[in-house]
């Protein structure tokens, strides 16, 4: 598949002036655009002058669908990158050079039919005194957590405690609001750990496995089991390890799943055992959840490996964001290319959630598949390219824009 994509790619060029043009000229016909040097940047929007009254349609406009405008003078920095201490190493792509680290933030997400602003961090501290907001789920949550706190400490005074809330990986309390923001780390939201076959035998062990990794796919995850009846909102996800076979090898050492503290028999592959946590862990945050609490389900962050996988000398060398034609090569599912998990996925969430009507879905994966320019790849200190986490400051920002957008909907309806 990898090896396919250079003669592909080498459409582009023409397929990129075929848009650009026919976006120019939809533009040109409906607004009064203003070009941002096209001649450097092909591949870029335009700029349009901020509208004053959009943010009042904001409230139906869908947020989640959209393009990336080059902004060469963002309207400010939103925090500082070697101020900000819980940035981990690895994503500081200014700090450790990354080529194109301070363009990363110049470019700025317009949703089609409204704008998406950079939410205030000092108005949130205010208007979200007393409240606790939990992050659950794997590194990319993490990343995630990480913007906000970073956005919310570079304009707090006053003193902010580090604690860990029930069974949380990292928090925060901004004494001066009350305000505590916590990171709960999980990969599976599941419970799970290490099986080998017991020497006196049992139903798996009569099947022939030997090793794997038990999942108890009606146990939530110690680290967040108490997260709903402490934090008045919480941000779930899950998805990048359910398609993680260099872990969970499905020969060498598969996932094996239990319910009721017994095997589920026949052994279901991962993708079913996705959607049986799924449903459990929902109806966990259901019964558990503060009387009044918010529960946001994000979609599944894309990685950008272009020439192979991970661990097969996969790269993410771009420096700016992809081309919508670009998007449907990397990801549609149809394509089956290196990153394909992401709508497969998303499609396990939509199914799982479509009935739980508690539940709002936070959608970031289309304004990310964009953003192969965005993730630490050389620069993230690692003997592989990372392609899987973001840049701090970064993509997680707008995550965050699009997150308090959403929260604010829910808190005026
Ligand atoms: C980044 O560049 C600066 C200035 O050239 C240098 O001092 C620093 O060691 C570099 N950092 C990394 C992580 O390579
Ligand atoms: C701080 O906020 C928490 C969570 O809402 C609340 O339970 C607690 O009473 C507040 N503390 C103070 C001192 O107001
Ligand atoms: C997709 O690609 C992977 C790895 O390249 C391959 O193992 C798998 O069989 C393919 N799946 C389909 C449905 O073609």
């Amino acid at each position: 598949m990898a090896t396919t994509q250079p003669s592909k790619l080498s459409l582009f060029p023409l397929l990129s002036l075929l848009c650009f043009t026919s976006i120019f000229l939809l533009l040109s016909l409906s607004k009064r655009a203003s070009l941002s040097s096209p001649s450097t940047h092909p591949s870029a929007r335009t700029v349009f002058p901020p509208k004053p009254d959009s943010s009042l349609r904001t409230t139906t406009c869908d947020l989640s669908h959209g393009s990336w405008i080059h902004d060469p003078n963002p309207r400010s920095a939103r925090y500082d990158s070697s101020s900000c201490k819980e940035i981990f190493k690895g994503w500081n792509c200014v700090r450790n050079n990354k080529t194109n680290g301070l363009e990363i933030s110049k470019w700025r997400w317009k949703p089609n039919d409204c704008d998406l602003p950079p939410f205030d961090p000092l108005v949130f501290l205010e208007t979200h005194r007393d409240t606790n907001i939990g992050f659950v789920g794997d590194s990319l949550n993490r990343n995630m957590f990480v913007s906000l706190f970073c956005m919310l400490k570079s304009v707090s005074s006053g003193d902010v405690k580090k604690w860990r809330p029930v069974g949380a990986d990292r928090g925060f309390t901004f004494l001066r609001f009350n305000l505590t923001i916590a990171y709960h780390r999980t990969n599976l939201l599941a419970r799970y750990g290490r099986w080998s076959a017991n020497a006196n035998g049992g139903e798996l062990e009569a099947l022939g496995f030997k090793e794997g990794y038990r999942v108890d796919v009606d146990v939530p995850d110690s680290s967040w089991a108490k997260a709903p009846s402490f934090h008045d909102i919480l941000i779930f996800n899950t998805g990048h390890w359910w398609w993680a076979p260099s872990k969970f090898d499905p020969l060498k050492s598969p996932m094996l799943f239990f319910e009721g503290g017994r095997p589920i028999l026949p052994p279901v592959p991962p993708a079913d055992g996705l959607d049986r946590v799924l449903s459990n862990m929902v109806n966990h945050v259901e019964k558990t959840k503060r009387p009044g609490g918010i529960i946001f389900f994000r979609t599944q962050s894309p990685r950008h490996f272009e020439g192979g996988d991970w661990n097969q000398g996969g790269t993410c060398q771009r420096l700016q964001p992809l081309l919508p034609g670009e998007v449907e090569e990397f990801f549609s599912v149809r394509n089956n290319g290196t990153n394909v998990e992401v709508r497969l996925v998303n499609q396990h969430l939509y199914n799982s959630l479509k009935s739980r009507r508690g539940f709002h879905i936070l959608d970031i994966t289309g304004m990310s598949e964009y953003r192969a320019d965005a993730h630490p790849s050389t620069a993230g200190g690692k003997n592989h390219d990372d392609c899987m986490h973001w840049c701090l400051p970064g993509l997680t920002d707008t995550w965050n824009d699009l997150f308090v957008a959403n929260l604010h909907r829910i808190k005026v309806l």
